[in-house]
């Protein structure tokens, strides 16, 4: 059983006698075999929670699980975790092999077992060319898979992961995401994952914990995060560009309309949100690519910005003062300053509230 367990857990740093509060008590509660994924903009304590569950900070509140064990005070080679740092962290005087089989060698796994899983660890991370270089003759993509190996070797009950791809480029970030999935199929351990990059937590994690400020913003998976954003700060966060949000009001009648941002848009009634007081201020959000630009007589705004991707176009609109986000397939129709219609795609609605941003409904 390698699930992990945090029940309450703070970090509190004290600087000059003031307390900071980086971690505000978390819940969560990752199974066995699953693949968690932690993002959240810089600073927000996710590195500092996989520290605390690897146990290379200490944890100032709450109860730490590891399987059915309470692991806060235990140290953190006793832990049975691996984690794979940004920088990497190998030995820069040890070969790639000794790299790999060190941790090993450290916990005095006999010479030929350690030679044995070497091998296989590097078979699986096609390392088997390199096992006599040193990490200064190595390829960023190619350290970083062994960082990996040094983790898997030891074969841990819960991997680690803390930004492992940042410092990649764009295309091998590509290949080394692919690998890691297809790595994590075969190994089925459990992983905590931090990413910046939202294409990696989209596609590897079971379930994504969004976090702001040392607090937990959302838990679910990908796509339930995608397509039902628990507050304004998950749906500006997953997506890009992000969801388009409008502060206004409704107003009602036999065809209802949201008036905000310099806008006037129709809101078809199955799409209202649920008791919301009439006049009270609201936030309406849609994506990018739930605008469809044209139609007589609907809405229109300013093309303010164009930018040709090639599959399709991001288009910036300005609805008196007011930016907007849209996605066009395909090259543009548009050009700029250019007055357009615009329609909302069925369904395609998020309500929030005007105080608290949280979802409605
Ligand atoms: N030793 C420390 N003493 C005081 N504050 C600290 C210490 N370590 C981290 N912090 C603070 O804790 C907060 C969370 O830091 P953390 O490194 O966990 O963020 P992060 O989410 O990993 O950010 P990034 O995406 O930039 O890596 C930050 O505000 C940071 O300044
Ligand atoms: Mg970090």
């Amino acid at each position: 059983m390698a699930t992990v367990t945090l029940d309450g857990v703070r970090k509190i740093y004290h600087d000059k006698g003031r307390a900071h509060v980086v971690v505000h008590g978390l819940d969560l509660a990752v199974a066995d075999g699953e693949f968690l994924v932690l993002v959240g903009p810089s600073g927000c304590g996710k590195s500092t929670t996989l520290r605390m569950i690897a146990g290379l900070e200490a944890i100032s509140e709450g109860t730490l699980r590891i399987g059915d064990r309470v692991v806060n005070d235990v140290p953190a080679r006793e832990r049975d975790i691996a984690m794979v740092f940004q920088n990497y962290a190998l030995y820069p005087h040890m070969t790639v092999a000794e790299n790999l089989g060190f941790a090993l060698a450290l916990r005095k796994v006999e010479h030929a077992e350690v030679q044995r899983r070497v091998a296989a660890t590097a078979e699986l991370l096609g390392l088997g060319e390199l096992l006599a270089r040193r990490p200064g003759q190595l390829s960023g993509g190619q350290r970083q898979r062994v960082a990996v190996g040094r983790a898997i070797i030891r074969e841990p009950s819960v991997f680690l992961f803390d930004e492992p791809l940042s410092n990649l480029d764009a295309k091998l970030r590509v290949q080394m995401r692919r690998d890691l999935a297809a790595l994590r199929r075969r190994l089925g351990t459990t992983t905590i994952y931090v990413t910046h990059d939202q294409v990696e937590a989209m596609t590897l994690g079971d379930r994504i914990v969004v976090m702001n400020a040392g607090r937990v913003e959302q838990v679910d998976a990908p796509l339930t995060i995608y397509r039902r954003p628990a507050s304004t700060f998950v749906a500006t966060f997953v997506g890009s560009p992000p969801m388009n949000l409008l502060t206004g009001t409704l107003v009602p009648g036999s065809a209802p309309q949201f008036e905000g941002g310099g806008l006037r848009l129709p809101v078809p009634t199955a799409e209202l949100p649920a008791g919301l007081p009439p006049g009270a201020p609201v936030i309406l959000g849609f994506r990018p690519e739930a605008i469809r630009l044209g139609g007589d007589g609907t809405p229109r705004a300013a093309v303010a910005e164009i930018e040709p991707l090639g599959n399709e176009t991001l288009i910036s609109l300005d609805t008196a003062g007011t930016p907007l986000a849209v996605r066009h397939d395909g090259p543009p129709q548009v050009r700029r300053g250019e007055q357009v219609g615009l329609t909302l795609l069925p369904g395609s609605l998020h309500w929030f509230d005007a105080t608290t941003g949280a979802r409605l409904g």
